[in-house]
């Protein structure tokens, strides 16, 4: 009878056992809980589930014979023109475009300009159609964007996540803008430029100055990045929220019964100097003050909104988190 219930209980072990072995290889094989794992952070594994999926690269490169996608550049060994998996090519890219910069760039540089800057380089023989990654509706986060440029590496290449992270040349700056474009939501900072000083549009550089170039009425906005980019939302959005130390406005009322809003630019025994809106300086004798008042309202329309595009806005804020002095 003890017998009976040994055997039965060492049958069960051993099925137990089993179980366990068949479950953990199927595992292996089809790196089903491991994929799951690895799918975070910053690494080959990482990347690979991005390329394939959410980061969409595979709607248009195929990987050598992986993929079907024929429209764009393969990114592995494929027919004629791709001798060198993406990991090496972009070493001789890299030397490329240090020919044609100036500039210093690795393979890992060059990776980094791929996804950051896709226009800054086109391939021989295709269109400059490679989208924004980061902006929706891809959307990659910075830490994404890095496992892609990882993933991009292990094709041939060496991997080196720590040279992602800090890049030895050009690719600093891009990541500086990738970075600045995520957190300000994919904003684009050339455009942001462009859309900065459009006098027909946002008009902001009527009024401000970054790196020398606008109008100083309000705020030079050359070192606005450091300030972080809830500030610079808010200060767009709502101007009047937080008022510039320095740029308050002011009302003044004239004896003869003129009304001149601005900045006030200076003072002397004679009179207040005023610079308005329009970026007019206006000089009022103090003999015609009847009264001047602070203004609790921002200089700044508030209602930018009305005339700036989302997509601006989003553009405005990448190009503004980018000015750090
Ligand atoms: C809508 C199509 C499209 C999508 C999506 C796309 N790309 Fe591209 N990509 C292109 C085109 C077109 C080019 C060639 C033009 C150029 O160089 O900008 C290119 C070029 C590249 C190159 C340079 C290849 C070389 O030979 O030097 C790399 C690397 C690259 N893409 C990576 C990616 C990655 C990574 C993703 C996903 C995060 C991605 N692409 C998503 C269209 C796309
Ligand atoms: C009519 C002039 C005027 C225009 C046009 C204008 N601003 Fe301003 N802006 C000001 C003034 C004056 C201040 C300072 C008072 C304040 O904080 O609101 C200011 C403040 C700011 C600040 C905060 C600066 C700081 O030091 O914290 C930011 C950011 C800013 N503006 C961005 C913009 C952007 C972006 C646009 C275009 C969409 C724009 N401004 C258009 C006058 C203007």
């Amino acid at each position: 009878m003890g017998k009976a219930l040994i055997k039965v209980f060492a049958f069960m072990i051993i099925l137990v056992v089993i179980f366990l072995w068949v479950g953990y290889t199927v595992t292996e094989m089809t790196g089903g809980e491991k994929k799951a794992q690895a799918a975070v952070g910053v690494n080959p594994e990482a990347g690979e589930a991005i390329f394939w999926g959410k980061g969409r690269c595979s709607t248009c490169h195929s990987i050598g014979d992986k993929g079907s996608a024929v429209r764009c550049p393969n990114l592995g060994v494929f027919g004629e023109k791709f001798t060198l998996p993406i990991g090496l090519r972009a070493a001789e890219r890299a030397k490329e475009r240090e020919k044609q910069t100036g500039k210093s760039y690795t393979a890992v540089d060059y990776l980094l300009e791929c996804v950051g800057n896709p226009s800054a380089y086109v391939v021989e023989g295709y269109k400059n159609e490679m989208p924004t990654v980061y902006a929706p509706p891809i959307s990659l986060t910075l830490e994404e964007v890095k496992a892609v440029i990882s993933y991009l590496q292990s094709q041939g290449g060496e991997v080196n996540i720590e040279a992602i992270s800090n890049p030895p040349g050009e690719g600093k700056n891009l990541l500086n803008r990738i970075a600045a474009a995520v957190s300000a939501g994919g904003g684009d900072p050339t455009n942001g430029e462009k859309a900065f000083f459009d006098a027909s549009g946002a008009a902001c550089g009527t009024c401000h100055t970054v790196k020398g170039n606008g109008k100083a009425v309000g705020p030079d906005l050359s070192a606005i990045g450091t300030k972080g980019v809830k500030h610079i939302q808010e200060s767009i959005v709502e101007p009047s929220s937080t008022i510039t130390k320095g740029f308050e406005s002011y009302k003044i009322t004239t004896k003869d019964n003129n009304m001149i809003v601005g900045l006030k630019k200076g003072e002397d025994g004679e009179g207040v100097e005023l610079i308005t809106a329009k970026g007019e300086v206006i000089k009022v004798p103090k003999s015609n003050i009847a009264e001047i008042t602070q203004e609790t309202k921002s200089l700044m329309p508030e209602e930018i909104r009305e005339y700036v595009t989302v997509k601006d806005y989003q553009d405005i804020v990448a190009y503004l988190l980018l000015q750090k002095g």
